[in-house]
């Protein structure tokens, strides 16, 4: 049975920073730092009465009316967040509250639901849960919602916060799908890390050089594990490789050691002996550190091979392009990653059905998992549904003041009074608290 995403939808946060042209010089810094060094240009951000509650039911609600789907169809709802706000109320009770103003109440009565936690890699294992309800045939012939929704902000001067985002992806798993069928094979590295982390806070506090680290770590670990299972990856064996993406500079370090890893031991490597010498081999090297020294040196001199940079040219860089706009959401971002492999390539007329994605998540605390996805025959029918790009293009542009301004809502205080920037337009937005202390929220 081919199980996986049969669709996609994509809200973006309304409101846009500028982070080279905005945030750097306000920052004391270099607006290459973020262009060059980060791979950042823009960040999606919530307006006043935006949060993961609206952008969440925002994208379910499109995906459920393109999909022509009613709630009864849907008999799961998973929604996968690291920015909740309450220890017991789950957000998807929230969102299916949402939908159900629009649907009639109780539509979604029968529907199993919940929240995941598992920092960024939330998403991914939500949908691997729900292809597997629907593999063990306990589905009833429903289908399944799993819905990201993050709001990433750092505390003020944080070196994250030229890394932020907010927006939501709603993804829609069934059998027989339309985009992607998701392998059953999966790799995974974990370990008890404190890289990143918010112990009952609203922002992170965050190692992040460590956090840097501790991903790389964990996704080779993944990338074995996934190995093991499903067989050797090889350089030509994915059209395209997609990563968690918290700013897209991560994704070609992630890149630049998964191809080192592809070519260990094979003719790429002999050839490339004459210029850059073989990958050190810690066997060879009665001195660890010597060994690690001389490891970077090579990952660094392979990053700089034509070879390199014409496998990543095809087979990364398409995957990062929708990052380096929206910034970091947490639990959607390997999920954007594939949005913008997928969207470039219809864009550009590339034949895609029948090839493979590999797909690498994670999640800080820290995992890592490695998948593979076969592109289903409609994959280029459900990107052209697809509106991101003019949702980006219609973000209100901050300045600096405005931006600060904004911020002070979004640590779901009760006392903040801000103004929204924009205009909602048929979208449900925050209206208020209760007398429980419950959010509040209306279709506008
Ligand atoms: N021109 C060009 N490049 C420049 C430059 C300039 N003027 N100035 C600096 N750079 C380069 C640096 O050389 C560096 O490149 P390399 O990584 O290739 O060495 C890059 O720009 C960044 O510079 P710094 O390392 O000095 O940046 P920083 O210390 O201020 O912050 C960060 C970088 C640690 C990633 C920070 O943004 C951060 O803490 N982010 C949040 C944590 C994060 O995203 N971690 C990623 C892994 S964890 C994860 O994935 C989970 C998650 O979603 C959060």
């Amino acid at each position: 049975m081919e199980v996986g995403i049969d669709g996609i939808e994509v809200w973006s946060g309304k409101l846009k920073l500028d982070l080279p042209g905005t945030l750097a010089p306000e920052r004391g810094e270099d607006p290459e730092k973020y262009t060059k060094g980060l791979g950042v240009k823009e960040s999606s951000l919530p307006d006043a009465h935006e949060d993961i509650v609206t952008m969440g039911a925002n994208a379910a609600l499109r995906l459920m009316k393109r999909k022509d789907l009613e709630p009864e169809d849907i008999s799961r709802i998973d929604v996968a967040t690291e920015t909740s706000f309450d220890n017991s109320k789950p957000v998807s009770t929230y969102i299916t509250g949402c939908l159900e103003k629009v649907y009639g109440r109780g539509r979604f009565k029968n529907a199993n639901q919940g929240e995941r936690k598992f920092a960024c890699i939330s998403a991914t294992q939500a949908i691997e849960d729900a292809c597997n309800w629907i593999r063990a045939g306990v589905n009833n012939g429903k289908k399944a919602l799993v819905i990201s929704s993050d709001v990433a902000l750092y505390e003020r001067g944080d070196p994250g916060e030229p890394t932020q985002g907010a927006g939501a992806v709603a993804l829609l798993i069934s059998k027989d799908p339309n985009v992607v069928e998701i392998e059953k094979e999966q790799g995974y590295g974990a370990a008890d890390e404190t890289d990143f982390l918010k112990p009952y806070s609203y922002f992170p506090s965050v190692d992040g050089k460590r956090s840097i680290e501790v991903y790389l770590d964990r996704m080779r670990e993944a990338l074995e594990d996934y190995e093991r299972k499903a067989g050797r990856v090889t350089k030509d064996g994915f059209a395209r490789a997609t990563f968690h993406t918290p700013f897209p500079k991560m994704s070609r370090k992630a890149a630049v050691l998964g191809f080192r890893h592809t070519i260990k031991d094979t003719e790429i490597e002999e050839e490339l002996a004459g210029q850059i010498g073989k990958i050190p081999r810690e066997d060879d090297y009665e001195n660890y550190k010597q060994f690690e020294e001389e490891l970077e040196e090579y990952t660094n001199n392979l990053g700089e091979t034509e070879i390199f940079r014409d496998w990543y040219e095809q087979v990364v860089e398409p995957t990062i392009q929708l990052a380096a706009l929206t910034g970091n959401w947490y639990t959607g971002s390997v999920h954007i990653a594939r949005v913008s492999a997928l969207l470039e390539a219809q864009k550009n007329g590339k034949e895609m059905e029948d090839k493979s994605l590999l797909v690498g998540s994670y999640g800080s605390g820290a995992q890592a998992e490695i998948h593979s996805e076969r592109i289903c025959k409609k994959w280029k029918n459900e990107m052209e549904e697809l509106n991101i790009e003019e949702m980006l293009d219609n973000r209100y542009d901050l300045d600096f003041d405005e931006y600060k301004e904004v911020r002070k809502v979004h640590n779901y205080s009760e006392e903040a009074d801000v103004e929204s920037l924009t205009e909602p337009n048929d979208e449900f937005v925050f209206a208020g608290h209760g007398s429980m202390g419950e959010r509040v929220y209306e279709f506008a």
